[in-house]
């Protein structure tokens, strides 16, 4: 099917590519690219550059690939992506900067950064404030709710076409496994690079340290921190439970990941294509969501057969130690709004579900 869709354009170089198909895969499309095992990226005229900073088997950089397959396929090989994970196009921060600046096309960052370029965004960074993976997600991808915040950074170069749950992170550290507040006093918590999450995490109990996400290992190795807080998915991956074996599920953290784009990158497509690229994002996000339940499960499992140590600590006297947060962060009407709503959307849920 995609190669008959392929070969109908007619292009000589997108001929060639469905030729090379018919025997091994698609090759990457961008020379000296970065992802991949050759299978990730279809051949197209338009290959979009995703930068991201984790691994290529990560659930949003999996379900970006496919989402590439499917708009080679759907826009008769008029656009396709191909992900470049593992930070090789910059940490998350330099990466808005590319995008702003056009040099990179799409990035899948934290919603912390974000925070920072409109402080509206921190409401829906707020510790606690989604009940579950599927309430987060309802969040992020209800045009009604979160519309008028992702095209609120049009005049900064950035469109935010979409959120990803990613996960649910807890605090993991070298010294000890943390049962309560208390049991954070004095450690250095890495966090990301908000002050958000800095005064969270002094809140919980313990030294908010901001760093970019690929510091995180030597520095524990070092000494320089004693730990960090992210989904069981990242502590395995980036092996942070080999130097800090104590994963304490503190729950209290969803920050979303964001697809940004720069406007004038993505209105220069069609906008027939346009709404191809939507639709399959909303794909994206329906494959992304299942892995993500799934990669949780496994890197926990390997994570403890390794020899890291997990245990579940009563989350309330975190939850009320955060607390204040929501005084100090929500100080727009907006913030105020979106965190009202996203709460409320959590009720109804809830309502539903007796
Ligand atoms: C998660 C999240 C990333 C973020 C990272 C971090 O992996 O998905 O977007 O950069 O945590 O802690 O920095």
């Amino acid at each position: 099917m995609r190669l008959r869709r392929l070969a109908a354009v007619g292009s000589a170089a997108l001929v060639a590519v469905a030729l090379t198909a018919c025997g091994a895969g698609f090759t990457t499309a961008t020379a000296g690219g970065a992802a991949s095992d050759g299978a990730g990226a279809p051949e197209a005229e338009r290959v979009f550059k995703v930068a991201f900073n984790q691994n290529a088997d990560q659930p949003e950089a999996v379900a970006m690939t496919h989402l590439g397959e499917r708009l080679a396929e759907r826009t008769d090989g008029r656009y396709s992506v191909e992900v470049y994970p593992n930070e090789t196009l910059g940490a998350q921060k330099d990466t808005v900067e590319l995008v702003q600046s056009g040099a990179v096309d799409l990035a899948l960052v934290a919603g912390s950064l974000l925070e920072n370029i409109n402080a509206d965004f921190v409401a829906l960074n707020m510790p606690y404030v989604y009940d579950s993976q599927a309430h987060q997600e309802a969040v992020l991808n209800d045009p009604a709710i979160t519309g008028d915040l992702y095209s609120s950074l049009e005049e900064q170069n950035i469109r935010v076409l979409g959120g990803f749950s990613a996960g649910v992170r807890s605090v993991y550290t070298s010294v000890r496994p943390i049962e309560t507040p208390e049991d954070l006093a004095g450690l250095k918590i890495r966090v990301m690079e908000t002050d958000t999450n800095s005064r969270m995490m002094d809140l919980m109990g313990g030294v908010g340290t901001p760093m970019g996400q690929g510091e995180v290992y030597t520095a524990i190795q070092s000494g320089v921190i004693d730990g960090g807080e992210n989904n069981e998915s990242i502590y395995r991956n980036l092996k942070h439970d080999e130097v800090a074996p104590y994963y304490s599920y503190t729950n209290h953290l969803m920050i979303p990941d964001y697809l940004i784009t720069n406007p004038a990158t993505f209105d220069a497509m069609s906008e027939a294509d346009r709404t191809v690229f939507l639709e399959e994002l909303q794909a994206a996000y329906d494959e992304s969501s299942r892995l993500t339940t799934e990669v949780m499960t496994e890197s926990q499992r390997a994570a403890e057969e390794a020899g890291a140590e997990f245990n579940a600590p009563d989350v309330e006297p975190f939850r009320e130690a955060v607390a204040p947060l929501l005084d100090e962060k929500l100080t727009t009407p907006t913030s105020r709004e979106l965190y009202d709503r996203t709460r409320a959307v959590a009720e109804q849920m809830a309502e539903e579900e007796r």
